[in-house]
């Protein structure tokens, strides 16, 4: 059983809030961060919060560092659909981080294994990832690291789950344009942050939550992983709680 703290909010917006509290209270404690920053719709009622209070003079950014999870294999920043594209939409090209300050895997490497220990390396110069948020995959995936029989390590290419792709087919034309493949942190990266926010809402996930706080930590369920975290909140709506 989990020792994380866990959250339950009446919905999405007000998930939003109290996650934008706990990276409010990061960024004036410690102004030149390090986030781990996750796609997906689970944390948009964050960036947007996020974004609402850079605005009102709340949040700088301006010194703030951040690492994405994820990006799609193949897909070029400006494709509408790629994971760099999704963050400049949502956050970045609204608040005052520095471009050079945002790293998102490159989806379009020709050289994986350099790219890999390069996003590894950045992440390890900039000091480390203070706050790591998540969201899950009903399949209990934790960036795109999805069940498999071991817990990766490092930054690694990854082929996805139908239940994947099928997931995130919504975002597509149709699930032959969803790739196959992606860049992701290992769960070894994720588990190096010294904080981690999970965040999920609706009944869809409630299962998922379940099994990743009372279930076997296992490889089958990456997320359970987190069992072993220290430092773990996980906010979740009224039909996600697990409890
Ligand atoms: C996204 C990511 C994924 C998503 C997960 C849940 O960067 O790493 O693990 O967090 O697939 O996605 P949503 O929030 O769309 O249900």
């Amino acid at each position: 059983m989990i020792h994380a703290r866990v959250i339950k909010v009446k919905n999405p917006e007000e998930m939003g809030k109290v996650a934008a509290d706990l990276f409010e209270a990061l960024i004036q404690t410690k102004p030149a961060c390090v986030l781990g920053l996750a796609t997906g719709s689970s944390p948009l009622p964050l960036y947007r919060e996020l974004v609402e209070r850079c605005k009102a003079g709340k949040i700088d950014f301006s010194r703030v560092r951040s690492a994405n999870l994820d990006e799609y294999k193949g897909l070029s920043g400006d494709h509408p659909q790629s994971y760099r594209y999704f963050m400049q939409e949502n956050l970045f090209n609204h608040v005052n981080i520095k471009p050079e300050n945002t790293i998102v895997p490159n989806g379009q490497t020709e050289d994986v294994a350099a790219m890999c220990q390069a996003y590894e390396k950045q992440i390890e110069e900039w000091g480390g990832v203070d706050l790591q948020l998540l969201g899950i995959g009903h399949d209990g995936h934790i960036g795109f690291n999805e069940p498999t029989d071991h817990f990766p390590a490092m930054t690694h290419e990854v082929e996805l789950e139908e239940i994947t792709r099928q997931a995130n087919k919504r975002f597509f034309n149709s699930i032959d344009e969803v790739p196959t493949a992606a860049y992701t942190m290992g769960i070894g990266t994720v588990m190096a942050a010294r904080k981690v926010v999970l965040v999920a809402t609706g009944a869809d996930k409630k299962e998922i939550l379940y099994k990743t706080l009372c279930g076997p930590v296992t490889p089958q369920v990456p997320a359970s992983i987190l069992q072993f975290h220290p430092d773990v909140t996980i906010i979740c709506d009224e039909a996600a709680y697990p409890l």
